[in-house]
Formats: structure tokens, sequence, C-alpha cells
């Protein structure tokens, strides 16, 4: 039994086909969050599965991370950690590669921003082939924080990013092809 406020945070959400390049279809977050309700709907039903999970932070992948993860930390009295691209934060940073379609990219944490024995989420838009993901429960790990899940509003299937993500759960709202 789905949660009946999905349907309108799922109606909210808009597809675009072709960007950023041919052939793929663009799920567009932006949309809604134009719409009170579905934005809000969204925040509340993260906030509703994890305010009582003793979550200590929540570390929010750039770019749409940064939208989602903030209001969650607040609500459950969480800490906000930025997990960016490659030099962008201003202090020591560890950092981690992992691999894209072409190529690699790298994600990058502040040295200090979360201790050993932490208890994490980690949030972002959209997961895809799960490489984005893994990086920031990879950095997290590294200094000992135990990630308690990770959470997405949209799952696109079919690209097994769920499985790279091994035994950590995973949890979201919406799915698309
Ligand atoms: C998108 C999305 C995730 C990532 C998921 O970001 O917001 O962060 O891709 O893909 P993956 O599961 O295959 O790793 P994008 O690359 O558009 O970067 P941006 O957020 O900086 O725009």
């Amino acid at each position: 039994q789905q949660d009946p406020r999905i349907a309108g945070i799922s109606s909210a959400i808009r597809v675009i086909p072709n960007f950023p390049k041919p052939g793929i279809m663009f799920q567009d977050i932006t949309t809604m969050l134009l719409d009170t309700k579905a934005f809000k709907d969204t925040i509340d039903l993260f906030v509703e599965r994890y305010r009582d999970k003793n979550i200590s932070v929540v570390a929010g992948v750039e770019a749409r991370g940064f939208i989602f993860g903030p209001p969650i930390a607040l609500a459950i009295g969480a800490k906000f950690v930025p997990m960016r691209k490659p030099n962008k934060l201003p202090g020591e940073v560890i950092s981690e590669e992992y691999s894209l379609e072409y190529g690699t990219d790298k994600m990058e944490m502040h040295v200090g921003a979360v201790e050993a024995g932490e208890r994490a989420l980690v949030i972002d838009d959209l997961i895809a082939t799960g490489g984005t993901l893994c990086a920031a429960v990879k950095l997290l790990e590294r200094v000992g924080v135990n990630v308690v899940e990770c959470a997405c509003v949209i799952e696109l299937l079919g690209l097994k990013g769920r499985e790279r993500l091994g035994d950590r759960p995973l949890f979201v709202l919406v799915n698309a092809t």
C-alpha cells in the first residue's frame, strides 16, 4: 500500500526528453519544488522515516541533495554535510573517485565534518547507476561513519544502482524508467 502523497509527488516531477544528451529522459525535480504540497510531502515523508533513527548527520550530494538534505536535517535535529564536486570545498578534504559512463569523477568531504561512530543518512534527488551515491557512502565509511540508509526522491530502474550499493539500504519515493 503506497502512501497517498506519493502520486502527487510523482506527477509534479517533470520529464524532459533528450537532456542533457540525446536519449536521456531527464527527471526534473524543479517543477516539484514549485508545488508547495508536493515539496512539503516529500520532506515530510523522509522526516517521518528518519526522525526516530538516531541520525546525527544528513549528507547531501551535490547538487540536488543540497535541496532536500537541509530541511530534513533541521527537522530531525541532525547536522548537514555537503558532499561536493572536486575543488569546491575550501578546507582540508578527503576524496573518493568514481567511474562515470565515460571517465571518472571525484567527490569530496571536509575533514572534521563527521566523527567515527556517527549515524548518517545520505540523500540525493536521484539514483541512476549508483556511482555517485556509492562514492558518498564510501567517503563516510572511510572515516568510520555508519551509513544507516541512502535516500532518493527518484530511482531510475534498470541501471542496477541499487545493486552497486550492496547491503546498504536504499529508500526511494518514486520509481522511473
Ligand atoms: C545526477 C543526480 C545524481 C547522479 C546520479 O547528478 O542528481 O547526483 O546524477 O547518477 P548515478 O547514480 O549514475 O551516479 P548530475 O550528474 O546531473 O550532476 P548535478 O547534480 O551536479 O547536476
